[in-house]
């Protein structure tokens, strides 16, 4: 973990997180850190983002199936898919990829040696699941989509306890 006293220029701890569409995992995992942050107080310390590696889906709102099972535990997903980006790298301190394919993505896109040291695996955070990966609902029924919260949402907790843990 970066040292999260490392602020940016808004004076914010920024993570960004990444899977193929950006319209699935990332956008969930953003909302559920979101909520975090929120029901915290903390928005003027932390923010979250994410995007995608693949950008056919820019400008899309999440999948109407995550944001019926996000809403359905009481996370409103708005976010817009974007791709990723190497000036990313300058804006986030934190870069949490969802799978192995996300995770050599973005150490293939990172700029600079020590931006490569900003790519975190989400499944790194896990403390309910010996899963290694986020999986791709994208195919899956709804059971899918539900396994996938239960798995970002465990991983969120513990990444939102890390980060207000270093920023203290
Ligand atoms: P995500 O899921 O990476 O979790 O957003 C996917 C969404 C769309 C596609 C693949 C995965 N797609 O191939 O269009």
């Amino acid at each position: 973990m970066n040292n999260h006293n490392d602020l940016n220029i808004n004076n914010k701890y920024k993570v960004l997180f990444v899977c193929l569409g950006n319209i699935c995992r990332s956008p969930a995992a953003q909302g559920i850190l979101e909520h975090f942050v929120r029901e915290n107080g903390m928005e003027d310390r932390i923010e979250a983002d994410s995007a995608g590696t693949y950008g056919g889906h820019r400008g899309e709102l999440p999948d109407r199936r995550m944001r019926t099972a996000a809403l359905y535990r009481g996370f409103a997903l708005t976010h817009r898919s974007r791709p990723v980006s190497s000036l990313d790298f300058l804006d986030f301190d934190l870069i949490i990829a969802m799978d192995d394919r996300n995770y050599e993505d973005l150490m293939h896109l990172a700029p600079s040696v020590e931006a490569t040291h900003k790519i975190k695996r989400m499944a790194s955070y896990l403390k309910n699941s010996r899963m290694t990966y986020i999986p791709d609902p994208y195919y899956m029924g709804s059971e899918g989509f539900g396994m996938v919260l239960d798995l970002l949402e465990d991983a969120c907790k513990n990444l939102f306890d890390e980060i207000k843990e270093g920023l203290q």
